[in-house]
């Protein structure tokens, strides 16, 4: 039975493919800040910006193979950011959970991943990282998910040479607390097309930037 990781599986895209997952007979190892607080008792505790809570995941899993990592927590920090207003302090917090924490989440867990059968890695990004299709404002967002992708990328080539497959995932613009009650896409046709793209990802995928439909995305 294969097992899938995810961050951020409190709420929105993270539960919704955490709960699909389960349904389908996987192994899920769904993580969150609050356990308690998100009602999932199950899940590990895991504040990804916490190098403690990261260390401690990582011991927690030991050997255990892990076929797919989720690296879905984010933040979208200051959401009209213009010069003059911009939140230095802000846009800090918001690159230690969108660009630094998936990187030392995925360095805690390599060995596990590169153990396992299906040997997958998702960073869940957005279009709104693409530098080709910058539509302007939101340079917090805008500029950690970009960073994301370049950093993604530099782990897709380090870890080819292991087998593993790294890719950025755009999950649409999604109807949950980030994407607001207007976004285009609900969020179970969200996950279930991430899972659709992840479980066709093959070797010729690696480092590349995929939509939920499977769609490549320019950088
Ligand atoms: N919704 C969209 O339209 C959209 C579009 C493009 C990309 N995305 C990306 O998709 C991913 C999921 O977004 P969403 O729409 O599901 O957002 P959401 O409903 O706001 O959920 C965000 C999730 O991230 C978690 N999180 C935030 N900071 C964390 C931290 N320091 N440690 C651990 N977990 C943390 C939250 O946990 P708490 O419950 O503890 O706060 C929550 O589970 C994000 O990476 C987002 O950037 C979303």
């Amino acid at each position: 039975m294969a097992t899938v990781l995810i961050t951020g599986a409190s709420r929105g895209i993270g539960r919704e493919l955490a709960d699909q997952y389960a349904a389908d007979g996987w192994e899920v190892i769904p993580t969150c800040r609050d356990p308690a607080g998100a009602g999932m008792n199950d899940a590990v505790k895991l504040d990804v910006t916490n190098s403690e809570d990261v260390c401690d995941l990582a011991m927690y899993l030991k050997d255990r193979p892990i076929d797919v990592l989720i690296n879905n927590a984010g933040v979208i920090g200051q959401r009209d950011s213009a010069i003059g207003t911009i939140d230095y302090a802000l846009w800090e917090e918001v690159f230690r959970v969108n660009t630094l924490a998936p990187i030392r989440v995925a360095e805690a867990v390599v060995e596990n991943v590169a153990a396992s059968d299906c040997k997958k890695m998702v960073f869940v990004s957005s279009i709104m990282g693409s530098i080709a299709s910058n539509g302007g404002g939101h340079y917090l967002y805008r500029s950690t998910k970009a960073a994301l992708n370049a950093a993604m990328v530099s782990l897709s080539l380090e870890l080819s040479l292991r087998g593993v497959i790294c890719v950025s995932m755009h999950p649409g613009w999604v109807r949950t607390d980030m994407g607001g009650p207007t976004a285009a896409v609900a969020v179970p046709d969200s996950a279930s097309g991430i899972r659709r793209v992840v479980q066709r990802l093959s070797s010729t995928d690696n480092g590349r930037f995929f939509d939920y439909t499977g769609d490549e995305i320019p950088w």
